[in-house]
């Protein structure tokens, strides 16, 4: 059965927006293993944009299911993750001036470069993903870098502006899918996934392990959790 693992990189963005210590992306960690997610994923960006160091620190040290550190290939994250120990890296690529991470990684462009990345994170014992294009040849240069998995980067399916479009870049992750199978790879997927296009996985992908999803439920959260949090002001500010 498919695994949904939660990316609390959001929570960490409205935190910052304050620049003050709530709300506490760890916390959410915490509320989202409660509810039964199998993983948790932070991505350190260079900048700190959102999660930080003590964030990932704090990660390690509580998260019980799976920490996932999404990061790029740079010897500074790489010395990160090898002294913080994640249980899994997703290596994706990183452009200061993004809003998020935009495509997958160019693995064949820069194979020895990966390569060299995947074997550091494996020699410490970490598990490493690459965040690819659904693209059968670069999930076959992953397989020569070394990658344990791969996951496959919905966002242009995510992006379809008509029901055409999105069964055509869905139809580009089921060939990627096959592809990674036929490397015994295994296979996530993730970017851009809510609740209402995530529902053609269920059928038409039974190959998908893993579902990286962090901005739709952040932002689900924020709506379903606002009338709650609205009436316990109410009842503060009626007992003045
Ligand atoms: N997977 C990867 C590799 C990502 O970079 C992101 C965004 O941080 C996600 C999954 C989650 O995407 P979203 O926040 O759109 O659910």
């Amino acid at each position: 059965m498919a695994r949904l693992v939660v990316n609390v990189d959001h929570v960490a963005t409205v935190r910052q927006a304050r620049g003050i210590d709530e709300p506490d992306p760890v916390l959410a960690a915490g509320l989202a293993e409660l509810a039964g997610a199998e993983g948790i994923i932070c991505h350190l960006r260079e900048d700190r944009r959102h999660i930080n160091d003590r964030d990932l620190r704090l990660l390690r040290d509580t998260v019980k299911t799976k920490l996932n550190m999404e990061m790029a290939a740079v010897d500074e994250m790489v010395e990160i993750a090898i002294n913080t120990g994640p249980d899994l890296v997703t290596l994706v690529p990183e452009k200061r001036e993004e809003l998020t991470t935009e495509g997958g990684l160019d693995v064949k462009a820069k194979e020895e470069h990966y390569k060299s990345s995947a074997e550091r994170l494996k020699g410490a014992g970490i598990e490493v993903s690459f965040f690819v294009d659904p693209d059968p040849l670069q999930i076959e240069a992953s397989h020569r870098c070394g990658a344990d998995i791969i996951e496959i980067h919905t966002g242009h399916y995510s992006d379809a502006r008509s029901e055409s479009e999105a069964t055509e870049q869905f139809g580009r992750i089921v060939t990627a899918a096959e592809s990674a199978a036929e490397f015994d790879l295994k296979i996530s997927v993730g970017h851009g996934l809510n609740y209402v296009n995530v529902k053609r996985f269920r059928t038409l992908l039974p190959r998908a392990e893993e579902y990286s999803i962090g901005h739709s439920i952040v932002a689900r959260a924020v709506l379903v959790g606002f009338e709650r949090a609205v009436r316990e002001m109410i009842e503060l500010v009626k007992g003045f």
